[in-house]
């Protein structure tokens, strides 16, 4: 695996690759890795021939009080997770190469940033935007790998694709679990044993909406009750919200049909953990996508 620091150098590389005839995937990651990215870098050594992850834990897509000062950072690790990964390409740029000078152009998608986390983190999806614009541009690549888990960003940076008319493939790769249900994410390490505990709450809550829905419920306030008092089971966990939208546009729904998200976020102590889960409900089936 090769290691860059700089755009010129992943640039380079890129133009090598694509020169071969090579197809370029390319997995976004803030470090700190764990199986759910590892499974993105599996999806894209399986889809395309140069594997780039980049590694940046991306000042602009945090909140003045929120965690990047302590978000958790392991390089080493995370390079020997990614070798044994097979990714071919490590990009870990230092914040002054990304952003020599403050950024005067933002990226911002006013509507789906300002609905579910984009309440609480107002400024968070402009952030993901407009670095995900700037990778993309550096990179190049023919397809990028998200985690589902980020439904959210999903369906930003999608749109943000298609108004851009940006040449890249988005694939969303389903969310890795733990035995419990879990989510799997970067920020569980800030949880203690009694909120690693409880945290399961999440996806039993969600998994309450969805037996809601498959008994045949089709009012989207009934399905978010079941899921608000499941986590209400659990008084440690202080739920940020709990909704049932439309998968594409994260608009509120009349009834639930078609592509519907049901997605949750919650603080337990120091940590806010999100979790979802996407259906297509139609008259005669509910299915997981
Ligand atoms: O999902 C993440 O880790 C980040 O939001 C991303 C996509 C790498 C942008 O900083």
């Amino acid at each position: 695996m090769q290691v860059v620091n700089t755009i010129a150098e992943v640039r380079a590389a890129v133009r090598a690759a694509r020169s071969r005839g090579q197809r370029i995937g390319f997995v976004p990651t803030m470090g700190y890795l764990h199986e759910g990215h590892l499974s993105l870098v599996a999806a894209a050594r399986a889809e395309t021939d140069l594997v780039v992850v980049s590694l940046f834990v991306n000042p602009l897509q945090f909140g003045p009080n929120e965690d990047l000062a302590r978000y958790p950072r392991d390089l080493e690790r995370d390079q020997r997770l990614l070798e044994a990964g097979n990714c071919d390409l490590l990009f870990a740029p230092s914040v002054d190469e990304m952003y020599p000078r403050p950024m005067e152009t933002e990226v911002n998608l006013p509507n789906l940033a300002a609905v579910l986390c984009g309440r609480s983190r107002p400024t968070h999806f402009r952030g993901v935007a407009t670095v995900v614009c700037k990778l993309f541009q550096i990179v190049q690549p023919d397809v990028a790998f998200f985690g589902q888990k980020d439904a959210q960003q999903v369906a930003v940076v999608r749109r943000m694709v298609e108004d851009l008319s940006i040449p890249v493939e988005i694939r969303a790769v389903p969310t890795v679990r733990e035995p419990d249900g879990l989510a799997k994410s970067s920020r569980n390490v800030y949880l203690t044993p009694a909120e690693r505990a409880d945290a399961p709450v999440l996806y039993r809550a969600l998994q309450a909406g969805v037996q809601r829905i498959e008994a045949g419920e089709r009012r989207p306030e009934a399905v978010r009750e079941a899921m608000v008092q499941t986590v209400a089971e659990r008084p440690s966990v202080r739920l940020d919200y709990a909704e049932v939208v439309d998968g594409t546009s994260l608009r509120p729904l009349a009834v639930v049909d078609g592509y519907v998200l049901l997605a949750i976020a919650a603080y337990l102590g120091r940590a806010r953990l999100i979790d979802n889960v996407q259906l297509h409900v139609s008259a005669d089936e509910v299915r997981r996508v």
